[in-house]
């Protein structure tokens, strides 16, 4: 198991009725030092404001991505990025679904000049992603590819669509997988399956131990890749 790396993003979703600040902040404490990386979304966000969250990041070195799923005209996903990078924010996922000319083009060149990685959904990981996401998987991977995003969501609940991804992606692209652990994936199944990265939230955030449940899960993640990557 030796030479394993650690992949892991902890998604800090505070539940309703938290102190957002405190909630987050005994997250950050808690795991900085044995995970990759934290991802910040809505509800966090909508209570707290970025603002006051990145400040309990400010000495972070690790991802700090901010998933507010962006899917607006580019001009205004721009200025988002804009605000976010002075905030400390190094990563940010969009909806490729807006389209290139006007939409992820300005996006993504804005991304660049900022140094913020871009991360593109091209797969959700919830049964409503076939629906009409999924529809539009080769259009999206093209899209990601001719943008040259840092890198794609794709959902641990499906490994075969991580598979598909990564075939068609090849190997430069980063893939990030949420769907371990509350939505029913289990700890390396996506990186086994081609990912890069597992993204996962309450099964490491809402447990009794934050830390022990994190170790946990890094250890089923190496004890996995070291079956299947030999
Ligand atoms: P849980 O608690 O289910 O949290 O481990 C998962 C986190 O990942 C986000 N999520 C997604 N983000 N595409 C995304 O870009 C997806 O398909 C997807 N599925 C889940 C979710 O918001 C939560 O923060």
């Amino acid at each position: 198991m030796r030479g394993v790396a650690v992949v892991l993003i902890v998604a800090l979703d505070p539940p309703a009725g938290t102190n957002v600040g405190e909630w987050i902040a005994s997250r950050y404490e808690a795991l900085k030092d044995i995970v990759q990386g934290f991802k910040l979304g809505l509800p966090a966000i909508v209570k707290h404001g970025i603002d006051s969250i990145s400040k309990c990041f400010s000495d972070y070195e690790g991802l700090l991505i901010a998933d507010l799923k962006l899917a607006d005209i580019g001009d205004v996903m721009a200025e988002v990025v804009k605000w976010l990078k002075n905030l400390g924010i190094n990563g940010v996922i969009a909806h490729g679904f807006v389209g290139y000319r006007g939409g992820v083009e300005v996006l993504a060149r804005t991304c660049r000049e900022a140094g913020v990685k871009l991360i593109l959904v091209v797969s959700m990981s919830h049964e409503g992603s076939a629906e009409f996401i999924d529809k539009h998987l080769d259009g999206l991977i093209e899209l990601a590819k001719a943008v040259d995003s840092w890198g794609v969501v794709a959902p641990a609940t499906r490994p075969n669509v991580i598979r598909y991804v990564r075939a068609r992606l090849g190997s430069d692209m980063v893939i990030l997988s949420p769907g371990v652990g509350a939505q029913g994936a289990e700890p390396g199944d996506a990186l086994c399956a081609g990912a890069d990265y597992e993204i996962v939230g309450r099964a490491i955030t809402r447990a009794e131990n934050l830390r022990e449940a994190a170790l946990n899960v890094i250890r089923q993640q190496k004890e996995k890749v070291s079956k299947c990557r030999g």
